[in-house]
């Protein structure tokens, strides 16, 4: 029988990917597409390919072309990687860099602010997704809370143009959702969310798109996982003791065997005190050598040490993270960690 694409398309829409929650016509991941006498041919398009999807929908695609014209139906698929085709909406951005934490308030987003201001001062290209969408801070640490992103129409699609400050690409869920009514959402709207500022979202060529991601394990942190392509993640943590379980705990998560996200190491935020009239003292209220420790117990690098030190919350408070100030002490400790992670993934 002589098949025709309309035909096979309409049977390939019953094959879903679950990662992204719909069937992969209409998420366009058919490509290079070719029917003939009882024979198809196509390549399936992942973001990464060695996920376990990339086998379950390939063998469901093909079971259903089977199923619907024969079992003597020739079925040739062959998966690529969206790297490979250059194309997707990231294919620009080289490396995506994910700030985790196991637990709230210790820093990520101050973190994250930071180190892309830094890796922006040493040359790279960056932008920043604040992925949080119980507390979007990216919007108030740039001041940039009244501005909203433009949209322009590309190959048919609404795409956002990130709103650019210090020359670093933002974009933060606050701009879009009512963080209100976030607290409530599910899974699926959380997830949906995050696409949208990943994939909808014209991010041109970057060298490091930094994530700034919610405390803990939840949907944002698995689909970031699942369905994109991560260069590594780095994450925060406090010096005390029972910060350890929940470090623990994230770190587990980016090293369950179907992610496997390279953990490039951690980092120890309010490691000492150090008072502004005094800048040289440290005091280490909440004990020394702890992020050594956790790292050490971790096997992965301490990528540094940032002081606790009030100038830090007051710049992100104001509008301009304190990596600005190239006179900071703290500045110094960021652009370290800046240089370690540009040693680590050039
Ligand atoms: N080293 C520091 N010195 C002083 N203040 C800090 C420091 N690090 C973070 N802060 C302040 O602590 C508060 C929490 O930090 P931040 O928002 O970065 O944490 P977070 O881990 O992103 O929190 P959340 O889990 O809510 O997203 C902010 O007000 C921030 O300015
Ligand atoms: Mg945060």
């Amino acid at each position: 029988m002589l098949l025709t694409k309309s035909q096979v398309i309409e049977v390939l829409k019953g094959v879903i990917y679950f990662a992204k929650g719909d069937n992969i016509v209409n998420l366009g991941m058919i490509d290079d597409f070719e029917t003939g006498e009882d024979e198809v041919k196509l390549r399936i398009v992942f973001p990464r390919l060695d996920e376990p999807a990339v086998n379950i929908v390939s063998n469901s695609a093909k079971k259903a072309i089977q199923d619907a014209f024969g079992a003597h139906v020739e079925v040739k698929i062959t998966p690529v990687s969206e790297k490979e085709k250059g194309r997707g909406p990231l294919a620009g951005v080289r490396n995506i860099i994910a700030i985790a934490s196991g637990k709230g308030g210790v820093g990520k987003s101050t973190v994250a602010a930071n180190l892309a201001i830094a890796l922006a001062r040493s040359g790279a290209k960056v932008g920043l997704v604040d992925a949080d969408i119980y507390g979007p801070s990216v919007p108030m640490m740039f001041g940039i809370g009244d501005e909203q992103p433009g949209v322009y129409e590309r190959e048919g699609k609404p795409t956002i143009i990130p709103i650019e400050k210090y020359g670093i690409r933002l974009l933060s869920i606050g701009f879009f959702v009512d963080t209100d009514k976030a607290l409530i959402w599910r899974g699926p709207m959380a997830t949906s969310a995050l696409n949208q500022l990943l994939r909808d979202a014209d991010w041109g060529i970057l060298d490091y798109l930094v994530i700034d991601l919610p405390p803990g394990t939840g949907d944002i942190q698995l689909t970031l996982a699942q369905s994109y392509s991560i260069t590594g993640a780095i994450i925060v943590t406090t010096p005390q003791k029972v910060a350890f379980a929940d470090v623990i705990r994230a770190a587990a998560m980016f090293r369950q065997e179907k992610l496997t996200i390279p953990l490039l190491g951690l980092i120890e935020n309010m490691a000492y005190f150090s008072p502004s009239d005094m800048p040289e003292k440290q005091y280490f209220i909440f004990g020394k050598g702890q992020g050594e420790t956790f790292a050490n117990q971790l096997g992965i690098p301490l990528l540094g040490q940032i002081p606790l030190v009030e100038s830090i919350s007051a710049s992100g408070d104001g509008g301009s993270p304190i990596a600005l100030d190239e006179n900071s002490p703290v500045t110094k400790a960021f652009d370290k960690i800046a240089l370690e992670i540009k040693r680590q993934i050039p």
